[in-house]
């Protein structure tokens, strides 16, 4: 691979949030300083750190928080379906990616790197695997969210000239919760590096990649490609949790187990399954 890349200044939105503490110590040396930003205060700032706080779907604190920066990856919002009202997913994800994305390209930003989620493909049926070309079947509300951002990446990248990676992050854990989990579990370390990599990696134009671990049974790809582009190699694999994992399995026939999108997808299902190929 040719020479990594190194950052002026790198911003972190949503730094005091799960991925966030992860990825702050693995993206030390990545850029000359690091912007950590959140809603809320971020702990521990270190040498190299800056920290700034707001909300960022308000314009003049995006950008504020972009003054100087040339690389972001974009991690705040709401995290989930059942993560807040749709009013509060509209304000943080929705509104929120536009503003950032908006005051990256204002600020002249070369490389964002956008926090996706696998519950944009949720309504693929799980009984195949699924790619990065499909149409986007979003699981709720929360990951049409994500869809709207990576329009918004598609459109910075093919208008703007911004690199933009999208990253369909799976189950974020210490280790997988349940048994769907042993398919679609990014470890920590995996996490960090895919970050890293993104950040590193030399130009591209606009990249989709699924943010998971090698996972045995993994049913998500199309992004081998991605993946070689910028030296992704994950080290970890759900499949040493799976004895006491897959007697959790949704029960056979049911809208969690039938979907991509998993339990997400049953949350309010009053539709006909059968009419979902
Ligand atoms: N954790 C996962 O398994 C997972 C899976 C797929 C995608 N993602 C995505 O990754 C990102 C980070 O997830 P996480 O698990 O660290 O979530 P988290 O809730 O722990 O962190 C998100 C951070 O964003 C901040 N934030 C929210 N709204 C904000 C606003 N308007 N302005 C500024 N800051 C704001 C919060 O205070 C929080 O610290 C999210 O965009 C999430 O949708 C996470």
């Amino acid at each position: 691979m040719p020479d990594a890349r190194t950052w002026r200044r790198l911003l972190l939105t949503g730094a005091a949030g799960e991925i966030g503490s992860v990825l702050r110590p693995a993206l030390r040396g990545a850029a000359t300083s690091i912007r950590l930003h959140d809603i809320r205060p971020v702990a521990d700032v270190a040498p190299g750190e800056e920290a700034m706080q707001g909300d960022i779907a308000l314009p003049e604190v995006a950008r504020a928080a972009m003054e100087g920066v040339d690389c972001v990856i974009h991690l705040a919002g709401i995290p989930r379906e059942t993560g807040g009202t749709p009013e509060e997913i509209l304000h943080a994800n929705v509104i929120g990616a536009h503003t950032v994305f908006a005051a990256a390209r204002e600020a002249g930003v070369t490389r964002l790197i956008f926090a996706s989620s696998n519950h944009t493909i949720g309504f693929h049926p799980a009984d195949r695997p699924v790619g990065t070309e499909e149409r986007p079947r979003p699981s709720g509300l929360y990951g049409a969210s994500k869809v709207w951002g990576e329009a918004l990446g598609r459109l910075h990248a093919d208008k703007y000239g911004m690199q933009v990676a999208c990253l369909r992050i799976g189950a974020f854990r210490a280790k997988p919760g349940n048994a769907r989990e042993l398919g679609g579990w990014i470890s920590h370390r995996d996490m960090a590096q895919l970050a890293r990599r993104c950040v590193e990696a030399p130009d591209f134009h606009f990249l989709v990649l699924y943010g998971v671990s090698a996972n045995t049974r993994a049913k998500w790809g199309g992004d081998e490609a991605a993946r070689a582009r910028i030296g992704f190699v994950p080290q970890d694999d759900a499949e040493q949790f799976a004895a006491e994992l897959e007697r959790n399995a949704p029960p056979p026939g049911s809208v969690a187990a039938r979907f991509h999108g998993g339990s997400v997808c049953e949350l309010d299902f009053r539709g006909d399954p059968d009419r979902i190929s």
